[in-house]
Parts: C-alpha cells; structure tokens; sequence
C-alpha cells in the first residue's frame, strides 16, 4: 500500500505555526508585509495572487497588492518594484510571472532587492543556494523539502532523480538534494534512456509539465514519487505529471494532484516572508 502524501494537511500545519509565531511577533510591535504585483488580468495568475492574499490574511501578515493593467511599461514596473525596494515597511516583494511579452523578466527580477525577494528568484539567492550560504530558497522545491521531511523520508544517501530542468523547479531542487546529501540526478528532453535513468530513483522528483507522463515502467518497485505537474482535465478536474493510477502500486510513497505539492508553495512563500521580517530586524 502506498503512502500518499498529505500536502495539504503538511501546509496547513506549517500555516498554523507561522500564524503563532506572526502573532508573537506582533507582540513585539513588528509587523510582517507582502507587496503582491500583478500585470495584466491572466486568469490563473489572478487565481495564484488571489490564494496568495488570502494565506497572507489567514497567517496574519500584511497585504498589498497592486493590480496593473498590461498597458504598463517596464519602466513603471521598475519604477514600482524600487519604491518597494527602499519602502522599510515592506518585507517581501512578488511580482507574480508570466509578466506581459514587452517586459524583460528577468530584468524584473533583477530589479528586486535580494532580501525581499521572497519567491528566491533573484541570481544572488539562486547563487547562494548553489554554494551553500544563506539566501530565500524557491518555494516549490523547499516545499518538497519539507514535504519529504515530514513524512519521514529519508533524503541522505538516497538515488534522487529530478525530470525537468527549469530555473523555478528543476535547477534549485537539485541543490536542495544536494544539501540533504542525495544523489542527484537531473534529466531533461535531450536525455537518453529516461525511463532507465528514471528507474533509478529512489525519490524521482517529476516536473517535466506533461500530462501523466510517467507510468509504472519508469518507477522502481518501492520509490518515493513527487509529482509538481498540474494539468485539467475537460471537466477542470486537476492531474499531474504522473500517472497516478498506473505507479500507485509500485511506490512506497507519492504525493496526490491535487493535495501534494501544490498546496506546499503557498506555504513556503509564507515562510519566507516571515524570515524577511526577521532577517530585517
Ligand atoms: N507564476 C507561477 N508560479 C509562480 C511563483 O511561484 N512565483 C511567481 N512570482 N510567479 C509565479
């Protein structure tokens, strides 16, 4: 029997920790600030933010959001993100992505100062992970972490295969196995022999973005499975990039889509915003 991995009840105990410890901070007369930008009205980004503020309210943290139209220049943008910058009650900026075609990304990102950049984006906080030192970590990988951890995973010494290579998911995952003293491997669309490479894992980490892609024949009897895809089906039920049904019997461990990873995120970007707070301090 597998073990399927309760995100969501993993997420909403590390929201409840950070609403007592935003509320002891409180006590202390310091306040904790997200300033949320959105450019352009993109449906599932204003689905994203919109459980963003929420989890802020929730937690007890200050929200502010600024809903721009997909008029605005790049130089408003920037403009924004540096009076954010210099603004001493703000602890944490997102600036919520895909930003509109005339925007340069990563210049955006760019833009935000490395201490409040609570998404861990920023090239200094994606360097700083990759050596080691102290920095905001990507919040769907740290979720990962956290996720695995709570569940009583062993991570050290363990066969990691990650599908996916993306700045976002892929690349700091990798070096969060790393820092945990995984074996890491990372496979992409130019791999050779996926499914043997795949096989591999003990934990096989799937965030490749293609609808229940991996079956059974990728999966070593007993692995743990992580699955970060979200796709909808016609009737906008939600799935993953892995075939639950199919590998179900075969691991040990998995998480679920929806309930796993995805509720996860939400909760680390809390996290962060709380160690930006205190990190300012
Ligand atoms: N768009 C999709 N996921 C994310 C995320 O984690 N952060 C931001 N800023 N934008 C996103």
């Amino acid at each position: 029997m597998a073990f399927v991995i309760d995100g969501k009840k993993i997420s909403n105990d590390i929201k409840d920790e950070l609403k007592e410890k935003v509320a002891a901070l409180k006590e202390e007369g310091i306040e904790i600030t997200l300033a949320v930008i959105q450019v352009g009205n993109d449906p599932a980004s204003s689905i994203y933010v919109g459980n963003k503020k929420k989890a802020c309210e929730y937690i007890g943290i200050n929200s502010l959001s600024y809903e721009l139209p997909e008029t605005t220049t790049q130089e408003e943008l920037v403009a924004l993100v540096k009076q954010l910058n210099e603004n001493d009650e703000v602890n944490g900026i997102l600036v919520q992505l895909p930003l509109p075609k005339h925007m340069n990304e990563e210049l955006i990102i760019r833009t935000i100062s490395p201490r409040k950049d609570v998404d861990g984006f920023h090239p200094q906080n994606v360097g700083a992970l990759s050596i080691g030192q102290k920095g905001f970590v990507s919040c769907t990988p740290a979720g990962i972490i956290e996720l695995l951890k709570r569940s009583g995973i062993t991570i050290e010494g363990k066969e990691c295969v990650i599908i996916g290579r993306s700045n976002i998911v892929g690349k700091p995952m990798s070096m969060l196995m790393l820092r945990e003293n995984a074996t890491v491997t990372i496979c992409h669309s130019k791999t050779k022999n996926l499914k043997e490479v795949a096989k591999r894992a003990d934990i096989l980490i799937v965030a490749i973005g293609k609808p229940r892609f991996v079956t059974a024949d990728y999966v070593k009897e007993g692995a743990v499975v992580i699955d970060v895809g979200i796709h909808r089906d016609e009737n906008n039920k939600s799935f993953g990039d892995v075939d639950y049904a199919d590998v179900y019997d075969h691991v040990s461990a998995i998480t679920p889509v929806p309930g796993g990873v995805g509720p996860m995120t939400i909760a680390m970007l809390m996290k962060n915003c709380v160690d930006a707070a205190m990190q300012n301090q």
